[in-house]
């Protein structure tokens, strides 16, 4: 007769690690219980851990998953891809892989050498190998967890087994990780035990004492914004502001290359316009998954993201009644019409669309995505301006359909909260985009627009650190009358030494547009020269095209003047990801 496995209730009075420990160890004391004692000790097994990351979330999941299996008596070492080989790999028994997608469906930076070997014909056999796969994305991308699930089908074709099936998770993990965790725990319970790994019962004073008031994302910080300026002119054609929060009464830290994290709210107008196109009161409970019962005003403020678009949102609506309209475009061979539709819409365009299809509340909470918190580079530095926190804000507006439009947080940061009033915010480590560790190192910027940020934390890090290497920065915008940004500032760390080089490309100054990426090339024989020298390259900024272009000049600069062709220069730059000194923070 089967048993049941108690567990630990989500109410119970414990911390997210202390619940996910008694869970484990729950699980392990009752694992195999037909066949032996309750009390018998957990299987003990040498278990690979994983992760592909490029922001850290993968690499902060991971290294939970290990403290937890290491709670549990097995042996688990931590990896990264980025070090890892598809040889080491294939000595294993056990690996639990978790990874992020990137671009169109891409492994991150520091996991692409990985895969591009493990996609080899000569790849090795992984016969002896038991897996699992939680793959972390984002269903607002086409190519959602693509390179988890790449992964997932590629281990299994060279014959690796697997442990449970594999998670694919939004950006809300914590629900599918758990999910994942208990899966691949149970399955591991089933395991017998390794002979290359000491068995070990899981103690008691293993467990995590509660954690000191720590601010995350299940914590945040309700930080007072203690400044705001613009950093454009009036009459530009885009508007970009400076705001500054105070972290003097926290104990919130950050380190120069890492995000702030923030909770939005959405327009009141934007509500008000759904409340009055619905008559749903405001006042109607609803009930949130995991939340509980809110009224239906404190979801479509705080928790739900009527303004943008999704998919299952568009499929969802369209089941609610008749839309031949929306029909059409949910047509297996009408994806790209989904998509255009779906890009510069709200959930007000379907409503008109298609009126009278909500019929209650509730059918709200079910169809609309969840209002999830955006991230913003840090432009300050922690040791420079002690106690803050600023960030470099463009303001999304737009006119589409006949309706002037705002993204929901850079219009809340720039129009709604005051300079005195607060946000909730939590920092997001970006372990992989670091100052280079060697202070004399020379450093190469190319930050477009907001791409700038993290480079003026940066260049404010290494003035406090009393850094001596050369730094080089590509700044581009639209106009230098208009959209320098932080230009007193930059120039003024240009004519006292600190800034080695400032290359600017103005792209509307002229008649042909001009990009970071034509200054590089023009420069492209200095460039060589500060790469021979062992500079490190830095990039920040939009995803969609600028960073692919800068990665094509990079590319062409190391062709043209270290004399390469196209495959021996791939490997070089290759070969810089490897050493460290090619980092992209893009989005
Ligand atoms: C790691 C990281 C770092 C970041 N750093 C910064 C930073 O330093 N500074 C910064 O400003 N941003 C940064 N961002 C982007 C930021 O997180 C937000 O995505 C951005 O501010 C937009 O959020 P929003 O809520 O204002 O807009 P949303 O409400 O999310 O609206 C954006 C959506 O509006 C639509 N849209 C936008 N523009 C148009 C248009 N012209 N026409 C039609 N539709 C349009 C698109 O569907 C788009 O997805 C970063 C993102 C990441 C992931
Ligand atoms: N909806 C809006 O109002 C709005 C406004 C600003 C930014 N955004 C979005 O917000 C993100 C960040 O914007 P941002 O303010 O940091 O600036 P940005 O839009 O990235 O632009 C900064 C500079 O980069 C240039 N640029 C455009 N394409 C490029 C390419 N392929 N290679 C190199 N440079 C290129 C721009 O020129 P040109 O623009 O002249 O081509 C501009 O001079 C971007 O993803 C952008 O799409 C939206
Ligand atoms: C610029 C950018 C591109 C992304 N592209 C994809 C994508 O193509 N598919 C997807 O599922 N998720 C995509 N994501 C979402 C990330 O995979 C997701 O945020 C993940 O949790 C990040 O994990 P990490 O911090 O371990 O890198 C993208 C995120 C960013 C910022």
């Amino acid at each position: 007769m089967s048993q049941i496995v108690p567990f630990i209730p989500d109410n119970a009075p414990f911390s997210p690690e202390q619940r996910a420990w008694l869970n484990g160890f729950l699980a392990g004391l009752y694992s195999g219980a037909d066949a032996a004692p309750a009390k018998a000790p957990a299987p003990s097994l040498k278990i690979a851990v994983l992760f592909a990351t490029q922001s850290g979330t993968s690499e902060r999941l991971a290294k939970k998953l290990a403290k937890e299996l290491r709670q549990q008596g097995h042996v688990a070492d931590l990896a990264s891809l980025e070090t890892y080989s598809p040889a080491s790999l294939a000595e294993q028994t056990h690996a639990l892989v978790l990874a992020s997608t990137y671009g169109e469906g891409d492994p991150p930076d520091s996991a692409k050498s990985f895969a591009e070997s493990i996609a080899m014909d000569t790849a090795p056999r992984l016969d002896q190998l038991s897996f699992a796969v939680f793959a972390l994305g984002d269903t607002s991308y086409e190519h959602f967890c693509k390179f988890g699930a790449d992964l997932d089908a590629r281990f299994s074709a060279l014959g690796a087994s697997r442990l449970c099936d594999r998670v694919d998770s939004s950006v809300d993990v914590d629900a599918p990780f758990d999910q994942w965790k208990t899966a691949v725990f149970n399955s591991l319970s089933q395991t017998p035990a390794s002979p290359a790994a000491a068995p070990a019962l899981p103690l008691a004073a293993d467990a995590p004492a509660a954690k000191p008031h720590v601010h995350t994302r299940d914590n945040p910080y309700l930080a007072e914004v203690i400044e705001k300026r613009p950093l454009t002119h009036e009459i530009s054609s885009k508007l970009t502001v400076h705001v500054a929060i105070s972290l003097a009464e926290s104990e919130v830290h950050y380190e120069a290359g890492d995000a702030c994290g923030v909770f939005a709210q959405n327009d009141p107008a934007v509500v008000d316009e759904i409340l009055a196109l619905t008559h749903f009161s405001p006042d109607a409970t609803v009930d949130l998954p995991k939340l509980g019962a809110t009224t239906l005003l404190d979801a479509l403020t705080h928790h739900l993201q009527p303004s943008r678009l999704t998919r299952k949102t568009v499929q969802a609506y369209a089941a609610l009644g008749d839309c031949d309209k929306l029909h059409h475009l949910l047509a297996p061979d009408a994806q790209k019409q989904l998509d255009t539709y779906i890009y510069d819409r709200s959930l007000i365009d379907l409503i008109e669309e298609c009126p009278g299809l909500l019929t209650s509340p509730s059918q709200l909470i079910d169809i609309l995505p969840k209002l999830t918190t955006r991230l913003y580079s840090i432009s300050s530095s922690p040791k420079f301006h002690a106690g803050e926190l600023h960030t470099t804000v463009a303001v999304v507006r737009y006119r589409s359909h006949n309706r002037d439009r705002g993204g929901v947080c850079s219009t809340m940061l720039s129009d709604r909260v005051p300079v005195g009033g607060r946000v909730p915010i939590y920092i997001q480590p970006n372990k992989k985009f670091r100052l280079p560790a060697d202070h004399t190192a020379p450093m190469i910027m190319v930050g477009p627009g907001t791409g700038v940020a993290p480079f003026r934390s940066f260049l404010h890090e290494r003035r406090a650190l009393g850094a001596t290497g050369r730094n080089w920065l590509f700044f581009g915008e639209r106009s230098a009358t208009t959209d320098f940004l932080y230009r007193d500032e930059l120039e003024g760390m240009c004519s006292d030494g600190h800034l080695t080089r400032l290359d600017t490309a103005f792209s509307r100054d002229q008649e042909h547009k001009v990009y970071v990426q034509d200054r590089m090339i023009e420069f492209g024989a200095e460039f060589w020269r500060w790469l021979n020298d062992g500079a490190s390259i830095y990039v920040c900024g939009d995803a969609s095209r600028m960073a692919k272009d800068v990665d094509a000049a990079l590319h062409r600069v190391v062709e043209q003047h270290g004399n390469k062709d196209a495959e021996s220069a791939k490997e070089f730059v290759q070969e810089l990801q490897e050493q460290n000194r090619y980092h992209r923070d893009v989005y």
